[in-house]
């Protein structure tokens, strides 16, 4: 019989038998999953693991200082922040394609991961929190010949480049069981609870030009929408909830004034592992409220729409 306390001293043995007296260095990426693997390995090797964040800018309101002072102040595990928000707003300038967008971000993460890693003396090992269906989805269309959906970022890559050996103790785990291993662990339910992120972040969310401007103006609009889910007791019944901010204008009327400004996209779905997903029903009268809301709150929205589509056909994100 497997439960998540066994699953967990089993870990711990495997990663210890497998890093020895190395050096493992951990991407966070914000999320629960790299959190969670970071605080098994730490549990494993202790101080002989270092955590660096790389900071692209492109995370939701709060987010970025949540991780940093869960790891250092309730954690104590060493963590380096790069704020490196400049260097991605830079270069996603002009992008507007999804994959070129994922390509980019994923490339300048790697050379900002691996100039911290150089800083602190490199390591022998890559830990990752790359979960199951991340890795089938990056590898196969199942059925067909061998198809990338989406490149997801964490997976490949960065280790040929730096010859590292990889520890990614998560590989075999769907969400909800990456869930119950970070409750084993001690991890705070605000925390283990939250809403998957992409890697990518927000970028994937601006279909078009990502810019501070917008990224602004989805952070705002994005929080309004996640405080009403959560103020309605809903949010651990959804799987992902979000918006985004489309590339399209739209003619309103505010006060006297004519208004002549973007169509924010509300997306919601409940899923079991991300593979597949159901748009979410929200009750009678959330909806509206919170278009108004954001309308009232955000400047540059002046238009909401919710997305009723399922996976399949759709995606989760847009892009
Ligand atoms: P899709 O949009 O493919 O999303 O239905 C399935 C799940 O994967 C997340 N997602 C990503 N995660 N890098 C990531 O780390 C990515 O490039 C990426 N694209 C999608 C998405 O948020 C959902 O949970």
């Amino acid at each position: 019989d497997w439960t998540m306390a066994e699953f967990r001293q089993t870990k711990i043995e495997e990663i210890r038998a497998q890093v020895g007296s190395g050096k493992v260095i951990c991407g966070l990426s914000g999320g629960v999953d790299s959190a969670v693997a970071a605080v098994l390995i730490h549990e494993a090797i202790g101080d002989q693991l270092t955590c660096v964040f790389v900071d692209h800018g492109l995370m939701r309101s709060g987010e970025a200082e949540q991780v940093v002072s869960l790891f250092r102040n309730s954690y104590n595990i060493p963590l380096v922040h790069v704020d490196a928000e400049e260097l991605f707003l830079g270069g996603l300038a002009g992008v507007t394609d999804p994959e070129a967008k994922r390509k980019f971000i994923g490339k300048t993460f790697i050379d900002v991961f691996e100039e911290e890693a150089r800083k602190i003396g490199g390591a022998d090992f890559l830990a990752q929190g790359t979960l199951y269906p991340d890795v089938i989805e990056s590898v196969s269309f199942t059925g067909g010949p061998s198809v990338t959906i989406k490149s997801h970022h964490n997976v490949g890559g960065l280790p040929e480049r730096m010859n590292m050996k990889l520890v990614e103790p998560l590989r075999e785990l769907f969400k909800d069981e990456v869930r119950a291993l970070g409750r084993e662990l001690g991890l705070p339910q605000a925390f283990v609870g939250r809403h998957p992120f992409p890697g990518p972040g927000l970028a994937i969310r601006i279909p078009g030009e990502v810019t501070k401007e917008r990224c602004d103006i989805l952070r705002k609009a994005d929080a309004i929408y996640l405080e009403e889910i959560r103020n309605a007791g809903l949010y651990d019944t959804i799987w992902q909830a979000f918006a985004v901010l489309t590339p399209v204008r739209s003619v309103g009327v505010m006060g006297d004034g004519r208004t002549y400004d973007s169509v924010l996209a509300l997306r919601a779905v409940t899923s079991i592992d991300g593979m597949t997903a159901e748009a979410f029903e929200f009750p009678a009268g959330f909806l509206p409220r919170v278009s108004t809301r954001i309308v009232n709150e955000v400047r540059g929205v002046n238009r909401v729409a919710y997305d009723y589509t399922s996976k399949p056909p759709g995606t989760i994100e847009w892009e």
